[in-house]
């Protein structure tokens, strides 16, 4: 496997006190694996890379190839929350903020994550004179965002090439047998992509929920799964002592109840991990908010919010811990030119001949020295090898089983959201009047 170091040297915490948790670890994973804690019903997530669909993946990369072709410009993809971060997080990870047009193979662009009104606007005139296809993207089939995004892409895009030809532009991935899109679906003939009722949501970015639009941007999607089959290999055994994930759970957990830190704040050196990080904070947020209990997800890239945030994090309250992702090796680097003595102005000759990514490195050391050492937060590293589709299959299985194991031993269900109905119920009770 693509490497993911961790290192809790600047946490306050040594392995010893980690790994005084083995026993409890072992139990719950035991029981997890034979489906016996609670929430097992929803534990589809953590088999999904070994039961991977061949037949389905191919799929997925015909129907994209085709849309490819035929010279689709832009695959507008509607869904929100667990059917929206994850598809932008992989695809902003693999290629970066602003891809190069050969790696990039179709424009994605993300609608339904809100009912904004000015952004559904410019969405729409956004694609109007383009070659656009659609994938609409819902679990439950019922959400309102996507549903109202839907409606008036699926009408603009009928209005343009004849309701007959549109539904070889409009693929849904949704649930098999429940909800109005599925039977939308099958009455207008539309390609259906499934998502297992066994996973939920935000667990699942290794369905065809995010399988299908990274076959059309352009990402290989069995690299994305070989990595997260190699990382199931290692993040399921119930031995702590070699299983990084559970480590991780394990510091988190120990960080929240004995040091009552009640944030932790993932942090990344790399802008293009900006959805990556969005995608943990409903990971984290929406499995182990509940019944009073859980960490506050928050998030920030570095150095960029350094110049804001870094003030809070050095001397404000005590309230937090950062757990900090950096890279091994860029996607691409920069050296550091020098300039004749005379236009040396900038004054910056003192860097030449280093690369921006060292300087990116000598931030992070200098950091989290300030951080931990001076401002005693405790900090958690995550060292990751690239930018592949291997890494991102990897981190994603890291993350989920760490979340599942946190949520256990927090004594929660991390796999229902009851909060996020509240909402929703009042919403549709005006709405409905
Ligand atoms: O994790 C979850 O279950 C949620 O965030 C959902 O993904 C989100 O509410 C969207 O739901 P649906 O896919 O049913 O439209």
């Amino acid at each position: 496997m693509k490497e993911i170091k961790i290192n809790f040297d600047k946490s306050g915490l040594n392995l010893k006190d980690i790994l005084t948790y083995s026993d409890k670890v072992e139990k719950i994973s035991d029981k997890m694996e034979s489906f016996e804690t609670e929430g097992s019903e929803f534990l589809g997530w953590k088999d999904l890379p070994n039961n991977i669909n061949n037949q389905e993946l191919n799929q997925m990369e015909e129907e994209a190839k085709r849309l490819q072709k035929e010279g689709i410009e832009i695959l507008v993809v509607i869904g929100i929350g667990g059917s929206y971060l994850g598809v932008k997080a992989g695809m902003d990870f693999v290629l970066g903020e602003y891809p190069d047009k050969n790696s990039q193979k179709m424009e994605l662009i993300f609608a339904g994550d809100s009912i904004s009104s000015t952004s559904l606007f410019q969405k729409l005139k956004y694609v109007e004179n383009k070659k656009f296809a659609i994938n609409v993207i819902s679990k439950s089939g019922t959400t309102l965002e996507p549903s109202i995004a839907f409606r008036m892409f699926k009408k603009m895009l009928e209005d343009k090439v004849g309701k007959n030809n549109a539904k070889d532009y409009i693929f849904a991935t949704t649930s098999y047998s429940k909800g109005i899109l599925t039977e939308l679906a099958d009455k207008e003939g539309y390609t259906k992509f499934i998502i297992p009722e066994d996973v939920g949501g935000r667990f699942s970015v290794l369905t065809p929920v995010g399988l299908f639009p990274f076959a059309c941007v352009g990402l290989n999607i069995k690299k994305i799964i070989a990595g997260a089959q190699k990382a199931n290999e290692i993040y399921s055994s119930n031995n702590l002592s070699i299983n990084d994930a559970y480590k991780y759970a394990v510091a988190r957990y120990i960080l929240h109840k004995t040091k009552k830190l009640g944030v932790e704040m993932l942090v990344s050196y790399e802008p293009n991990h900006r959805y990556f990080l969005e995608w943990w904070k409903q990971l984290f947020g929406e499995s182990e908010g509940k019944d009073e209990k859980g960490l506050l997800p928050h998030s920030a890239i570095f150095t960029t919010d350094l110049h804001s945030l870094g003030q809070f994090i050095q001397d404000g309250s005590k309230i937090l811990f950062e757990t900090v992702i950096t890279v091994k090796n860029p996607k691409n680097n920069l050296k550091i030119f020098e300039l004749p003595k005379e236009e040396d102005l900038d004054k910056l000759n003192y860097l030449s001949g280093r690369t921006v990514h060292e300087i990116n490195n000598i931030a992070f050391e200098a950091t989290i020295d300030a951080h931990a050492l001076i401002g005693k937060v405790p900090n958690i590293h995550i060292l990751i090898e690239d930018f592949s589709e291997e890494t991102f299959g990897s981190i994603v299985v890291f993350f989920e089983r760490a979340v599942a194991m946190s949520g256990y031993l927090l004594k929660i269900n991390p796999f229902n959201q009851p909060g996020v109905e509240v909402y929703k119920t009042n919403m549709f009770k005006t709405l409905k009047k």
